[in-house]
């Protein structure tokens, strides 16, 4: 947690920016897995989290933008919870932590809200993706729970995102400490893959670092030799000579905040020449990004800058043809590149996602493209200082995809099928580290995490 004054702050400051109304703020409950007392391992809504970071389940807030008042609501725990669950400071001690006056039993929070809508008073609330913040407000709004989203303030996720999206420098050290942590498993993830060992050994030393350092991992690793699956999270393969292993991970730090980073390894400690040709490529594309990001620059066009690199060097390698401009123009690198530059990091790895893609990452000025590969860019807006990215092309061989092409008889005059053929056993690379923007560029954030081919066979090899 931060200190007081940075939660009453930032009340403030949403407060101003809505001008009027209630501004409800739930926080999350816990959640069954299989049956109500075995519940997945708490986790506290980002937003929640942000304005007043309380990390107890069954809380809610109301910020009256008219008469500036913040009251947080939930029940202090009996002798029961004490028995079974320990000790825990009064709710008016921990809301104090949190710069709070205001707190209050949790059935007054329905209450609250119930009376200012019958005054007809603007209630602004937020898109909810937590089954029982979307019961709940389903039921006192009086909506079904499907148009939620639909009714959900436009100006409370404005002013929301405006926000939480330039980090503080304490926010950047969260991350910091997050990549710390992040920095250690990949280390682990290094030492540990050998021919012959099981995908899910590394994964679960990597979990077991990100526990003892943190909270876990910020979002469900994937490790996998079939890379060219983006987000495969099975870990049921033992590592083989001749693959690569994409490892796709991140800690959380004590204060919820996250890190994402990928690494991909040659099983055998060393790459091949085919697995070398492609990875380079791969690099360059990143680091070129990265050289490219700073205050004013649009992210679509590092991603476009990024995808031209990698078109590129396909181009070199045979797997491509024709002018570079026009074939990622046309979107036929998207074939080998299939998914966005990166997205916003911070308390959540894809930050703010819940509160819709495209208020996080388009504006006025940039639109969502339709087409195939660029539409998954997440974020193409503006860069400004603040604003913390993951960057992370990758180079896939997708035999469905390549299948799918080739039947369609899409891009023939920039891409070799022939050639990609050759390639359909081949995997996938992906790298990825987190940037933050400066008044003047943009910093690595973290660790160095070996990632040229000399160092992550040099580390492999110890
Ligand atoms: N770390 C997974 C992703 O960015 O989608
Ligand atoms: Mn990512």
């Amino acid at each position: 947690m931060f200190e007081a004054h940075v939660y009453r702050q930032r009340r403030r400051r949403l407060r101003k920016l809505l001008k009027t109304g209630l501004i409800v703020l739930p926080g999350n409950g816990e959640l069954p897995m299989n049956y109500a007392a075995n519940a997945y391992p708490f986790r506290q809504d980002s937003t929640f989290l942000y304005f007043f970071g309380l990390d107890t389940p069954g809380l809610n807030a109301i910020l009256d933008a008219d008469e500036g008042r913040d009251v947080v609501y939930g029940d202090d725990i009996g002798l029961e919870d004490i028995i079974w669950m320990g000790h825990l400071p009064r709710l008016k001690e921990r809301a104090r932590a949190a710069g709070v006056t205001e707190t209050a039993p949790a059935a007054r929070y329905e209450d609250a809200v119930k009376r200012a809508l019958s005054r007809g008073r603007k209630v602004h609330f937020l898109p909810p993706y937590h089954p029982e913040v979307r019961d709940s407000l389903s039921r006192l709004l009086g909506l079904p729970p499907e148009e939620l989203k639909a009714g959900a303030s436009e100006d409370l996720i404005k002013a929301v995102v405006g926000l939480r999206i330039i980090k503080s420098p304490a926010e950047v050290r969260e991350i910091e400490a997050a990549l710390g942590v992040t920095a250690r498993m990949y280390r682990e993830a290094m030492k540990t893959t050998r021919p012959g060992v099981p995908e899910s050994e590394v994964a679960g030393r990597l979990a077991g670092l990100a526990i003892g350092g943190g909270r876990g991992t910020a979002f469900p690793t994937i490790l996998t030799v079939n890379g060219q699956i983006l987000h495969n999270h099975d870990h049921s393969h033992v590592m083989r000579r001749g693959r690569m292993v994409v490892i796709d991970s991140g800690a959380e730090s004590k204060s919820h905040y996250a890190a994402d980073i990928t690494r991909t390894l040659p099983v055998s400690g060393t790459f091949t020449t085919r697995q070398r040709e492609i990875y380079e490529i791969v690099l360059d594309a990143q680091k070129t990004a990265i050289a490219s990001m700073k205050p004013g620059v649009l992210y679509r066009d590092v991603h476009l800058k990024a995808s031209r690199v990698i078109a590129s060097g396909l181009k070199e390698m045979g797997l491509m043809k024709g002018d570079v401009d026009e074939a990622v123009a046309a979107g036929a690198h998207a074939l080998f590149f299939p998914h966005g530059l990166g997205h916003q990091l911070g308390l959540d790895v894809h930050d703010m996602e819940n509160l819709g893609e495209n208020f996080v990452g388009y504006d006025d000025q940039v639109k969502r493209s339709t087409q195939f590969g660029l539409a998954y860019l997440r974020f193409a807006r503006e860069l400004r200082p603040g604003h913390i990215l993951t960057v992370e092309p990758g180079i896939y061989f997708i035999p469905a995809l390549a299948a799918k092409w080739k039947k369609e008889k899409q891009h023939p005059s920039f891409i070799n099928f022939l050639k990609v053929r050759n390639y359909l056993d081949f995997g996938g690379i992906r790298i990825e580290d987190d940037v933050l923007i400066t008044a003047s560029g943009r910093r690595v954030l973290g660790p160095p995490i070996p990632k040229t081919v000399r160092d992550v066979e040099k580390t492999m090899a110890r």
